[in-house]
C-alpha cells in the first residue's frame, strides 16, 4: 500500500507555528515520525506540503493511479477550499481528513470543512498522532 500525507499552508511551520495549539515539534519532526511508522508497518507513505491552493490540487490529481490513499491536513483550506474538495471527488481516492487541533472547539469559521464532506473519517484534535491513527485506518481496512 502507498499514501500520500499532504499538508497544507503554514503546516510547514510547525514547532515556531503558535505551539500552544500546534506542538513544539516541527514539520520535519513529524516526516519523521511518519516515515518510521510507515517502515514499521511495511507501507510506503510520501510527505508533500504546499501554501497554494492550486499546488495542492495538482499534487491530488497526480496522486490517480499512484496512491492508495491521501492522508490530507488541507490546514486553513479545509474551510474555504471547494477545489480540493472537487479535486477529492473527481479522483475518488478514499481520504482521511486530520487536524492537528481540535476544530471542533475553536472558532466558529473552523467548523466548516469543505474536505469533510468527502473524507471516509475525521481525526480531530490528536496532535501529530493523528497522521498515525490515519495510517492505521487504512491498514485496518
Ligand atoms: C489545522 C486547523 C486549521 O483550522 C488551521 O487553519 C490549520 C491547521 C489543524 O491541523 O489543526 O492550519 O488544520
Amino acid at each position: 500500500m502507498r499514501l500520500l500525507v499532504l499538508n497544507g499552508p503554514n503546516l510547514n511551520l510547525l514547532g515556531l507555528r503558535e505551539p500552544e495549539i500546534y506542538g513544539k515539534q516541527t514539520y520535519a519532526d513529524l516526516c519523521a515520525m511518519i516515515a518510521a511508522h510507515a517502515d514499521e508497518k511495511g507501507l510506503t507513505v510520501d510527505c508533500r506540503q504546499s501554501n497554494h491552493e492550486g499546488v495542492l490540487v495538482d499534487l491530488i490529481q497526480a496522486a490517480y493511479g499512484v496512491y492508495d490513499g491521501i492522508i490530507l491536513n488541507p490546514g486553513a483550506y479545509t474551510h474555504t477550499s471547494i477545489a480540493i474538495l472537487d479535486a477529492l471527488q473527481a479522483v475518488g481516492l478514499p481520504t482521511v481528513e486530520v487536524h492537528i487541533s481540535d476544530v471542533t472547539k475553536r472558532e466558529p469559521f473552523r467548523q466548516i470543512s469543505y474536505v469533510g464532506l468527502y473524507a471516509e473519517k475525521r481525526i480531530i484534535g490528536r496532535g501529530l498522532q493523528g497522521y498515525l491513527l490515519a495510517i492505521d485506518h487504512f491498514l485496518q481496512k
